[in-house]
């Protein structure tokens, strides 16, 4: 059995695919690939089947980490079947995912930034912002993904 992990912001090109990117080789890096699973959506559908925005993959790609493969899709109803923690990069984001959260939804949604070391809760979309916004999201990104990866590590015994 593995543990699924999905990353949620607003379009799926910027702050989620970061998420992803990183937390996935983190996982690699702890030896953790057979036990979890990363995905990343968005709620809004503006950039379906687009590669993340060129500025995150240009600042990822600067601490070696590859985003360039990713492609956005949306949020849908059987992502709250699929994945046990839902994880969204702001209060907006959070808002709209329990509005689609269904009554059987067992699992976590929460801020993502939760899980970090002394962080403030929101990840800010860097969209209409320059390069220094894009590392500041690598910067949140990079620790809240250490620690989701020691509380998932805690709570299933890996
Ligand atoms: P993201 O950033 O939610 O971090 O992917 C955004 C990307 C696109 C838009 C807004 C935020 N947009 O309005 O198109």
């Amino acid at each position: 059995m593995t543990v699924k992990v999905l990353f949620v912001c607003l379009g799926n090109i910027c702050r989620s695919p970061t998420a992803h990117g990183v937390f996935a080789q983190r996982v690699r890096d702890r030896g953790l690939a057979q036990h979890i699973e990363v995905d990343s959506a968005g709620t809004g559908d503006w950039h379906i089947g687009h590669a993340p925005d060129p500025r995150s993959i240009q600042q990822a790609r600067k601490r070696g980490f590859d985003l360039s493969v990713l492609r956005a899709r949306q949020v849908t109803a059987d992502d709250f079947r699929r994945f046990e923690f839902i994880l969204a990069m702001d209060k907006k984001n959070l808002a709209d995912l329990q509005r689609l959260s269904p009554a059987t939804f067992t699992g976590t949604l929460d801020l993502f930034l939760r899980f970090g070391n002394d962080l403030p809760v929101e990840v800010p979309d860097p969209y209409y912002g320059e390069d220094a916004d894009f590392s500041h999201v690598l910067d949140l990104v990079e620790n809240a993904a250490d620690g989701l990866l020691d509380h998932l590590q805690q709570q299933y015994r890996w």
